[in-house]
């Protein structure tokens, strides 16, 4: 991405230790004057209580907090993304790995069904988004027992997949959708992550390396109408009205 366009934000005095060093170690701009920010496309603004990234009237921040209806036990079941995930046995120590983690918000998911979810995000602004989102919603009580089975990890799944201490249950792969569509028809979420995020470019290194990890089963969320990833037929999908779940059921000793 072009880091160029960035710069990082103290909208109050308590949030500037935690800018500045925002700024060093990812060697942007910083300010605490609202005014410097209108040159930037993106600013990612500390305002003591969270970590958000503006662009233009929308603000980006990830909020667990949102989803507590959908986490419910009797909410849950009918998500497609648990159902796709369901039919591997969950015990207490099944592993699933997002390779793709965004803002953690399919990961959450993973986890509130009883996975322990190692969350691989290699930008680090979004991952600076989705820890924060991960701390503030470890102080929730409704969230904190799920949280604690989130482990955030910032690096490239690519790389990471290859080098796991333990073989996981389910590798899940949400890469960006390969073809973008039209401003106005995508949530305003998506519209900040693509200034941040091209479309997958690396499809066959994603999926080699989640076949690698040697899973039970490989999940890969899809426009209802797009291409397979990287060509790779899955066992059976699971389709919503936008949004399919192509599901890859490996065998066990696969190798
Ligand atoms: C479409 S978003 C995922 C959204 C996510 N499923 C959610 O629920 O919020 C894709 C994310 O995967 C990340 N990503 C893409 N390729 C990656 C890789 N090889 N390693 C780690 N993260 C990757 C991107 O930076 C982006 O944040």
């Amino acid at each position: 991405m072009n880091y160029n366009i960035i710069i990082v934000y103290a909208a109050s005095p308590d949030a500037s230790g935690l800018a500045q060093g925002i700024a060093r170690k990812l060697q942007l701009p910083f300010t605490d004057i609202a005014a410097d920010t209108q040159s930037f496309q993106l600013v990612l603004k500390a305002d003591g209580q969270k970590l958000s990234l503006l662009h233009n009237d929308m603000e980006l921040y990830g909020d667990f907090t949102a989803m507590c209806r959908r986490l419910k036990p009797e909410n849950l079941r009918s998500e497609f993304l648990v159902k796709a995930a369901k039919n591997a046995r969950i015990g207490s120590s099944s592993l699933a790995v997002d390779a793709t983690a965004g803002l953690g918000e399919d990961s959450i998911l993973l986890a509130a069904s009883g996975y322990r979810v190692l969350l691989f995000e290699h930008d680090p602004i979004i991952s600076l988004l989705l820890s924060d989102a991960l701390r503030r919603a470890s102080d929730v009580p409704e969230l904190s027992d799920i949280i604690s089975r989130m482990k955030l990890v910032e690096d490239d799944s690519i790389s990471g997949l290859k080098n796991l201490s333990e073989t996981p249950d389910i590798v899940y792969l949400d890469p960006m959708f390969p073809q973008r569509q039209k401003s106005g028809l995508i949530k305003k979420k998506l519209q900040i992550l693509q200034l941040l995020e091209t479309p997958c470019s690396n499809e066959s290194d994603l999926m080699n390396a989640a076949l690698s990890a040697k899973p039970k089963r490989i999940i890969v969320k899809r426009p209802l109408k797009g291409p397979l990833l990287s060509g790779v037929k899955p066992t059976y999908s699971i389709k919503g009205k936008a949004i399919r779940y192509d599901c890859i059921v490996l065998p066990e000793n696969n190798s």
